[in-house]
């Protein structure tokens, strides 16, 4: 039987001019994203609903209290993933509303029973993927063979995106790109706090297609490694 280890993964952001995610440290990308095209904004919301799962940071919940549906285009909303190693998250946060959608809580064997507890008595998914942290190959191998996952979107933050890249799990970027300069040596950029030793450590990405979408460049890369 063929089954697959690990689903296919899409990186979206949309991204400044000069690489940033969001205004500053701490500030929501929502705001950035009220200044997105609303052909950009149907691609996002259309991408959502053909993948089977969107996973994003915990802080990203925290500062955003992302939904993570399809709203603006009919299709059917992916399951959520959200990776919080201790389960401190606010249960309350709108992705757990688990009348809107599925929700995974991926967690390490750090977390008390008693706050996966709460997060299951909203129907939320509890699945432990990791000793301290989450450990995103395992996380991957769970959602599919347990869930069936076999497209995943990761929509950011920053310190996502890096765990998910030095990983190696991500196939496929798309940037939209924003035409702004926000500036600032400590706002979120695409990818936070990796560093790397030589230009042998680059991660080399391959352009396979852009396009307009209203005012926004959309461009499309696979990563080779
Ligand atoms: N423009 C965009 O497209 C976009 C998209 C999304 C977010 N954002 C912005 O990005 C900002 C938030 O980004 P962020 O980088 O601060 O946070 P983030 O990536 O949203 O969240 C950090 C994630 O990394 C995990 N993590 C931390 N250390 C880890 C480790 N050692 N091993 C495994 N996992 C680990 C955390 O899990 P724990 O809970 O276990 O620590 C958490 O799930 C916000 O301002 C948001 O608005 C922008």
């Amino acid at each position: 039987m063929n089954t697959i280890s690990h689903p296919h993964v899409l990186m979206i952001s949309e991204i400044t001019a000069d690489g940033k995610l969001t205004l500053g440290r701490g500030i929501s990308s929502k705001i950035l994203m009220r200044h997105m095209s609303h052909e950009a904004e149907l691609l996002l919301h259309k991408t959502r609903a053909e993948y089977d799962a969107i996973m994003v940071g915990s802080s990203t919940i925290r500062i955003d209290n992302s939904f993570l549906t399809v709203r603006m285009v009919e299709g059917k909303n992916p399951v959520r993933v959200i990776p919080n190693a201790k389960a401190d998250l606010d249960e309350n946060a709108n992705v757990f509303d688990t009348s809107l959608a599925k929700t995974i809580l991926a967690v390490s064997e750090e977390a008390p029973a008693e706050r996966i507890a709460v997060f299951e008595a909203k129907g939320v998914d509890v699945v432990v993927a990791g000793r301290q942290h989450v450990e995103y190959p395992r996380l991957m191998e769970i959602l599919a063979t347990r869930y069936g996952i076999k497209s995943l979107i990761v929509e950011g933050g920053p310190t996502l995106n890096r765990y998910m890249l030095n990983a190696k799990l991500v196939d496929e970027i798309r940037l939209i790109h924003m035409p702004f300069i926000v500036g600032g040596d400590d706002t979120p950029s695409l990818v936070g706090g990796m560093r790397i030793g030589s230009e042998n450590e680059m991660i080399r990405l391959k352009l396979k297609g852009t396009a307009m979408y209203g005012e926004n460049l959309v461009t499309e890369y696979d990563v080779m490694y």
